[in-house]
């Protein structure tokens, strides 16, 4: 028991995504939240097609469990994700005029930040605004926001946020930062003149996420993950770690050896993060390999299960969650 309350007084707050439903299902996973997590998001209770449906019916209930949860046990929740190109319901499919986009973007984070005004600290305002190549041409991800409205998307999302909540941590989430490759160094690239874009026009931005799903058969680049953050921390922005954790659909199956590495691969990723700038918080996507999104695109050929989270399908903590611990814990 002392052991798990030292957990919940990292000097970094480390957390976990949580699929909808799952705390009231499993009593087990509740309570390895509650032993690690001094932050929780949902994996999908403040998505788009989850929070309003059908245009102009809003539904909290989701979130709004998940956050008397947190509130009972003395956690923060993270808001995720206010604009994305992904998880929309149809309805915001069909979108057909900037006119409308402008609209319902405002009214959608109007009412979704409102209602959670003061609850709510920090949000993922735009999600994966960058393309996966870059290089080739399409710097932003393509989406029904860009289309109407160009990259200034992001402009108008993080405006109105700030005017609905100027006390909240406002934040742009993306991934494949840490990759080495052309794809990574595109990326990284690319991300940086949209941050500088939005700086010149003076656009309200307090924090990067960077999201963290680690490749794990490549490794770190660990130079150039720090020199990103490092120009980010030069812009006067946070670095927060949103959901991290290690795909190993390519890695050796025998289990030791495979968390081995996955180990090995956070704490470079870590590392890298904190030579520049500590994170404010450190979250996976997340807690147990039994509720993760990983084996729906990433599954093994040799058909054993994905072991992508810190704790392993019975709960049990992998090395994953001790190099966590250390981390956070400095
Ligand atoms: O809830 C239904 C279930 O009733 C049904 O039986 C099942 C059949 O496929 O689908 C379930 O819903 C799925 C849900 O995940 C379950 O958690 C949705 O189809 C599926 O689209 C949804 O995927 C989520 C995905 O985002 C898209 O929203 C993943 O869980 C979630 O982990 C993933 O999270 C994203 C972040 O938001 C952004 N960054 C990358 C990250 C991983 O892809």
């Amino acid at each position: 028991a002392t052991a798990l309350a030292q957990q919940r007084h990292l000097a970094i707050p480390y957390g976990a995504a949580i699929r909808d439903g799952v705390i009231a299902e499993d009593p087990l996973y509740a309570q390895a939240v509650i032993d690690y997590c001094q932050v929780v998001v949902g994996e999908g209770n403040l998505k788009w097609g989850t929070v309003q449906p059908e245009r102009g019916t809003f539904d909290f209930q989701l979130a709004d469990d998940l956050l008397a949860f947190a509130t009972k046990n003395g956690m923060e929740m993270r808001g995720h994700c206010l604009v994305w190109y992904a998880g929309n319901p149809d309805w915001v499919e069909t979108i057909a005029s900037a006119e409308e986009a402008r609209t319902e973007m405002v009214r959608h984070i109007e009412t979704v930040m409102g209602h959670y005004k003061g609850r709510v600290r920090s949000w993922d305002v735009v999600n994966e605004p960058i393309a996966d190549a870059p290089t080739t041409g399409a710097v932003y991800r393509d989406s029904v926001w860009l289309k109407h409205l160009g990259p200034e998307y992001a402009d108008l999302a993080l405006r109105t946020a700030a005017a609905v909540d100027p006390e909240a941590q406002l934040v742009i989430n993306d991934y494949d930062f840490e990759q080495s490759s052309d794809k990574g160094r595109a990326k990284r690239k690319a991300f940086l003149d949209m941050v500088r874009g939005l700086q010149s026009r003076d656009v309200p931005l307090h924090a990067v996420g960077l999201q963290g799903h680690i490749q794990g058969q490549i490794p770190i680049d660990k130079p150039g993950l720090t020199a990103f953050v490092a120009e980010l921390a030069s812009m006067g922005l946070s670095v927060l770690v949103t959901e991290l954790d290690v795909i190993d659909n390519l890695l050796p199956g025998a289990e030791l050896e495979r968390d081995g590495i996955i180990a090995q691969r956070a704490k470079d990723y870590l590392d890298a993060i904190a030579a520049a700038k500590r994170p404010d918080m450190v979250l996976t996507w997340g807690i147990t390999d039994k509720h993760t999104w990983v084996p729906i695109w990433f599954s093994r050929d040799d058909g054993l299960p994905n072991r992508p989270l810190p704790l392993d399908a019975d709960y049990k903590p992998k090395a994953l969650m001790d190099v966590i611990q250390d981390f956070c814990a400095e």
